[in-house]
């Protein structure tokens, strides 16, 4: 890969250099890093044995690629400021901060600049999970990929959904493991061992994926080969019909999304 410069090395910079770095799409030479904290640099230098010898400078002028890992909080400004001072305007910049627009990041960059907006998701050690990414017009998407594909899928979105995606897409996985917890709780409530029950709810739920990716069928369609006239399945799905289930988890997403175009300070699509 080219040479991947990021500015800001928090937790979503560190799971992406970390993912990046086990799947062999960079390797520990094409890896530069800025952050206001230099103790976070050495430590992530020492951690991911990135063995730069580059100043800041240096590392701007030969970065093909910048990410810019800072909060939206930041001094964005005065972080694009200096980056235009020293890197090339072919550069392109990768921004994964919630919240800031391509018009916002084409206005401190330059509308010519290639640039990328994405919400990466944070199941990034695995290889699963959506990231959501707007390319601008400039970007050359083919050698871009392998870096952005190793550390989530990627779903190519136009800009106005980004911020439903994150509300969605990449807080959706709290309600994963929200549910799991929820389900493996009734497993223990019901007289199984933690062990015993949380083994069954994963188990349950890749082959409940499985199983839909197979057979290609709706999940109502899979419910019913499941349930007998008034047979265990369906009694108890009747007591989840009579509870908040569904919408609870609706409001939940709505809320979540609501939250992030209030954040991003945009409407929602
Ligand atoms: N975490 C997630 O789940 C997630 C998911 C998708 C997208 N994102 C986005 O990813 C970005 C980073 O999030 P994070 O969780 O990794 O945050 P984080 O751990 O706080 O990382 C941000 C880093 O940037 C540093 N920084 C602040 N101002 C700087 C400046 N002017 N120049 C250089 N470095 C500077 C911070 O240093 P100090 O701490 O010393 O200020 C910190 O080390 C955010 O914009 C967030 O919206 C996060």
């Amino acid at each position: 890969m080219s040479q991947i410069h990021f500015v800001g090395a928090g937790q979503m910079a560190e799971a992406i250099i970390r993912a990046a770095l086990n799947r062999q799409v960079l390797a520990a030479g094409d890896i530069t890093l800025a952050d206001i904290d230099s103790q976070r640099i050495a430590t992530l230098r020492e951690r991911y044995q990135l063995d730069t010898t580059l100043s800041d400078v240096q590392a701007l002028a030969a970065a093909d690629y910048i990410v810019l890992g800072v909060r939206p909080q930041d001094d964005i400004d005065g972080v694009a400021r200096h980056i235009c001072q020293f890197a090339s305007p072919q550069t392109t910049i990768i921004s994964i901060i919630a919240g800031v627009t391509l018009e916002r990041l084409s206005g401190l960059f330059g509308l010519d600049r290639p640039i990328v907006r994405m919400i990466p998701n944070t199941l990034t050690d695995t290889g699963l999970g959506y990231s959501g990414v707007v390319l601008t017009p400039q970007v050359q998407p083919e050698p871009l990929m392998p870096f952005l594909e190793s550390f989530g899928k990627v779903m190519l979105l136009e800009e106005r959904l980004i911020d439903v995606f994150t509300g969605f897409a990449v807080a959706g996985v709290n309600y994963v493991y929200y549910f799991i917890e929820s389900l493996s709780d009734a497993g223990v409530l019901s007289g199984l061992s933690r062990a015993q029950s949380t083994q069954v709810v994963w188990e349950n739920l890749l082959g409940a994926v499985a199983m839909l990716k197979i057979s290609d069928k709706h999940p109502r369609q899979l419910m019913d080969i499941n349930n007998s006239p008034a047979g265990v399945g369906i009694n108890g799905l009747y007591e989840l019909n009579n509870s908040d289930f569904a919408a609870g988890l609706q409001r939940s997403v709505m809320t979540a999304v609501r939250r992030t175009t209030e954040l991003a300070g945009s409407k929602p699509a």
